[in-house]
């Protein structure tokens, strides 16, 4: 597989992580166990978008409808939510992350939500790559939380003024939004910002995801063209004026 040139990578690339449960189901393992192996995949991830230089990861690790689970499944998503805050973050940290939990705090434990807000208070200066955990987030919740806000504030409803209160404010729209797990669908994760994302579905199941799956959702993201409503002809023209 070859690398894509440089020019031609996404700034932001977001990750709907699926297919834990059925990595473990195939192994005999309990579902836990699938979440377990996520994580490392998830780190993997983080490693391989240092190595590309990629700015800005955001994945969904647990959404709005995710409550609906076995109560047993969702303490253990809890637990390992609190086990990496504790375990990674340091690492994490040292590696020149900036942490954020875009997602609705309440319904998450008191311990949980003051250790999300200690982590992102501790690496907000860093600056090499931006990781977004959207934990407990929704694409509606997103939209209708910034509308509320401009309400409270009195401001008019405009493009502008909401996405300024979304919870990914402060990166820019995901360039490519990956799903694993082999579903074909959004799941109600980034509603508003994946308005002109690209999109790449990949049929390897999350915990089996590493830098070679990565590579090819970022070889093929290279050979799209992203026309913003626009002509090819035009996207070709500007092309050629900023070479
Ligand atoms: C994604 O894996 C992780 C979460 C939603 C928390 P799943 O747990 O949805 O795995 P599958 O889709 O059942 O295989
Ligand atoms: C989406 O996966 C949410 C996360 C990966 C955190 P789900 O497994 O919850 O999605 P559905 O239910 O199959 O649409
Ligand atoms: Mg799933």
């Amino acid at each position: 597989m070859s690398t894509p040139p440089p020019p031609d990578l996404p700034r932001h690339v977001a990750i709907v992580m699926d297919g834990n449960g059925r990595w473990a189901k195939k192994r005999f393992l309990p579902r836990v166990a699938g979440h377990k192996q996520g994580v490392e995949a998830l780190r993997k991830t983080v490693r391989h978008c240092l190595d590309r230089g990629i700015g800005v990861l955001t994945v969904f690790a647990f959404s709005s409808e995710n409550w609906l689970r076995p109560a047993d499944e969702v303490s253990a998503l809890m637990e390992l939510l609190a086990l990496a805050l504790t375990r990674e973050v340091p690492q994490l940290q040292a590696n020149g992350l900036q942490l954020h939990f875009p997602g609705k705090k309440q319904g998450l434990s008191p311990r949980i939500v003051q250790a999300l807000q200690d982590a992102e208070d501790a690496s907000a200066s860093n600056q090499r790559l931006v990781l977004n955990v959207c934990f407990n987030y929704g694409g509606r919740w997103d939209i209708v939380d910034a509308a509320q806000r401009l309400a409270e504030l009195g401001q008019p409803i405009t493009e502008e003024g909401l996405n300024a209160h979304t919870a990914l404010a402060h990166v820019g729209d995901p360039d490519l939004v990956i799903r694993t797990g082999g579903e074909r669908r959004i799941s109600n994760f980034l509603l508003w910002q994946s308005a002109y994302s690209e999109f790449y579905f990949s049929d390897v199941l999350w915990p089996d995801f590493g830098p070679q799956a990565m590579d090819e959702a970022l070889y093929e993201f290279a050979q799209r063209e992203r026309r913003f409503g626009k002509t090819s002809e035009q996207v070709e023209q500007e092309r050629q004026i900023h070479a």
